[in-house]
C-alpha cells in the first residue's frame, strides 16, 4: 500500500494503475476509521482492481461552531486500517493541498442539501459535495462507495454525479452496528459511559418506527409525533430532528406507503449523533 499526500502523486499512481487495466474504487472518509468504513474498504476490494482511500478533515463541511479541530485524527492508526482492509493507495493531503490561496469554487446541490441536516448544518453538504467532486476529479474513480449512515449525503452526492456527468457509480453500503445496535461512528468517540448507554435510543427509536408501521400505522405526522416522545423520553438526548420523509425528495411524508426514510439526528450530551431506516410500508 502507498501514501500519496499530493494531488500529483495520487494522479499518478491512479494511471499507473489504470494503465495496468485496472477498475478504481475510491472510499472518501475523514480517517478515524472504524467498521463502517472497513466494511466500504472491502467492498470496493471485493469489486475494483484497485482501491484508494482518501483521508482527509474537510474544513468546508464543518459550521463555524462545529469540531474540526477537535476531530479525532490518528493516520498512523488508519493507515495499518487501510492495509488490512485491502487498500492499494491512501491519499491524505493537508488543507493547503485541497484548497490552494484564493479556492472560490463550491458545489451546490439545490434543495437536498437544505434539509434535515441542512437545516442545523448550513452550508454542511455544499462542503460535502465540493470535496467529493475534487476527490471524484483527482482520482477519477468507477466506482465510489459511502455508507448509509449518512444516507442525505449518498442522496446528495449521487445527484452531483448525475448532474455534473461525472460517469461513475456510487455504491451505498448497509450501515455497520455495535451489537446493541449503535451505528458505528467516529463521533462514538466523544460518549461517556453514561452517553454511551443512552444513544442507543436511536437505534431503538428507529425499530419502534419498523413496529409501528407494521402495527398498521399509516400517518406520517402521527408516527413522527410518536418517535420524537420516544427520543425524549431518554433524558440525556436532545433532539435536532425527527424526519418521516420521503426517500428520494426528503419532504415530509403524509400518508405512508412504498418506502419511507425514517431519520433522526439526536444529540446525546454534546454529541450528535445520526440514524436512518429505510423502511418498506406494507400493502
Ligand atoms: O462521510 C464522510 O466522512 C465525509 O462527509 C466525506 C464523504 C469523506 C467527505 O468529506
Amino acid at each position: 500500500m502507498v501514501l500519496a499526500a499530493t494531488i500529483r502523486s495520487a494522479r499518478e499512481l491512479v494511471a499507473q494503475a489504470r494503465s495496468r487495466g485496472l477498475s478504481v474504487g475510491l472510499v472518501p472518509t475523514m480517517g478515524c476509521l472504524h467498521e463502517g468504513h472497513l466494511a466500504l474498504v472491502r467492498r470496493a476490494r471485493a469489486e475494483c482492481g484497485f482501491v484508494v482511500v482518501s483521508i482527509f478533515v474537510n474544513p468546508l463541511q464543518f459550521g463555524p461552531r462545529e469540531d474540526l479541530a477537535a476531530y479525532p485524527r490518528d493516520l498512523r492508526r488508519d493507515l495499518g486500517l487501510c492495509e488490512g482492509a485491502g487498500a492499494d493507495l491512501v491519499f491524505s493531503p493537508e488543507p493547503a493541498e485541497m484548497y490552494s490561496p484564493g479556492f472560490r469554487t463550491h458545489v451546490e446541490v439545490e434543495g437536498l442539501g437544505r434539509l434535515l441536516c441542512g437545516v442545523t448544518r448550513p452550508g454542511h453538504f455544499r462542503g460535502v459535495a465540493t470535496v467529493v467532486a475534487k476527490l471524484f476529479n483527482i482520482v477519477q474513480p468507477d466506482r465510489a462507495y459511502f455508507g448509509q449512515k449518512d444516507y442525505q449525503q449518498t442522496l446528495v452526492l449521487r445527484r452531483m454525479a448525475a448532474d455534473l456527468s461525472f460517469g461513475l457509480e456510487i455504491v451505498v453500503v448497509p450501515t455497520v452496528r455495535h451489537e446493541d445496535g449503535l451505528a458505528m461512528s467516529s463521533r462514538n468517540a466523544y460518549l461517556g459511559a453514561d452517553e454511551r448507554a443512552a444513544a442507543t435510543v436511536l437505534f431503538e427509536t428507529l425499530q419502534l418506527a419498523r413496529e409501528l408501521i407494521a402495527s398498521g400505522e399509516r400517518d406520517g405526522r402521527r408516527l413522527r409525533a410518536r418517535l420524537q416522545e420516544n427520543v425524549e423520553a431518554q433524558a440525556l438526548a436532545r433532539v435536532d430532528y425527527v424526519a418521516v420523509a420521503d426517500p428520494e425528495t426528503l419532504e415530509p411524508a403524509a400518508a405512508l406507503s412504498g418506502t419511507v426514510l425514517v431519520a433522526l439526528a439526536v444529540f446525546i450530551g454534546r454529541t450528535r449523533l445520526i440514524d436512518n431506516a429505510l423502511i418498506s410500508v406494507p400493502g
